[in-house]
């Protein structure tokens, strides 16, 4: 069989959660995939990205390793694994801008099937990582996709870090981290939706 093609588009200003992403990615890559990064882009206005200390250098420098998310990307993919920072508990609207993308293949049934997940990155502990992987299951779960969470599926769900729901990061403030915990969470989460996305293709 050939090897499950998974999609890791994120959505990052500080880093944190493009470090999460790449733990996804090592951890998908680990149990066969092929991987796709990709890095929606900034939805905001250049006069409000200049008052932000740092956002346009951090962004330019991201922007220039990993290309935007497309439709065709989410197409290719067998299997989603979406990443955002938490904004007021919920996904920020550069994920949702490409969320929002995919409303063609949504008319189409295109993305029918395919599993599909979530990880976040919040600056409290309760600042809403929970909610912010939930509010990306509602979009999913329109699109069609087969919402995989990271569950107590394996030994690094019990040491204190991730959710039930996906893998996250606490960055505090300044953003610093993951931790090697909140990176072990991450790495499952990649293995586990290659695995589903395998299971799903062999089922098709
Ligand atoms: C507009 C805005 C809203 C935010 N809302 C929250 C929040 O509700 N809870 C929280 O813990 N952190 C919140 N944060 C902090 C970010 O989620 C945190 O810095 C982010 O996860 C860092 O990710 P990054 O380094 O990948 O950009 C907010 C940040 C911004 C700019």
């Amino acid at each position: 069989m050939a090897a499950p093609k998974i999609l890791i588009p994120f959505y990052s200003r500080t880093g944190t959660v493009e470090a999460l992403a790449l733990a996804v990615a090592e951890g998908a890559r680990s149990a066969g995939a092929e991987v796709r990064l990709r890095r929606a882009r900034e939805v905001v206005s250049p006069e409000i990205i200049a008052s932000v200390p740092g956002w346009k250098q951090s962004a330019e420098a991201m922007n220039a390793k990993y290309e935007a998310p497309t439709a065709d990307d989410a197409v290719w993919a067998d299997g989603v694994i979406f990443g955002t920072p938490t904004r007021f508990g919920s996904m920020t609207s550069e994920l949702k801008a490409y969320i929002d993308s995919l409303g063609g293949l949504w008319a189409e049934g295109k993305l029918n099937g395919k599993a599909g997940s979530a990880f976040a990155g919040s600056s409290q502990m309760h600042g809403g990582n929970e909610s912010t992987v939930i509010s990306l299951w509602n979009p999913l779960a329109h699109l069609g996709f087969i919402i995989v969470p990271t569950g107590y599926a394996d030994g690094v769900m019990f040491a204190g870090a991730g959710s039930p729901y996906g893998a996250s990061v606490i960055s505090g403030h300044p953003p610093a981290g993951p931790s090697e915990a909140e990176i072990a969470v991450a790495r499952f989460q990649g293995r586990r939706v290659t695995q589903v996305a395998a299971k799903l293709m062999a089922a098709a």
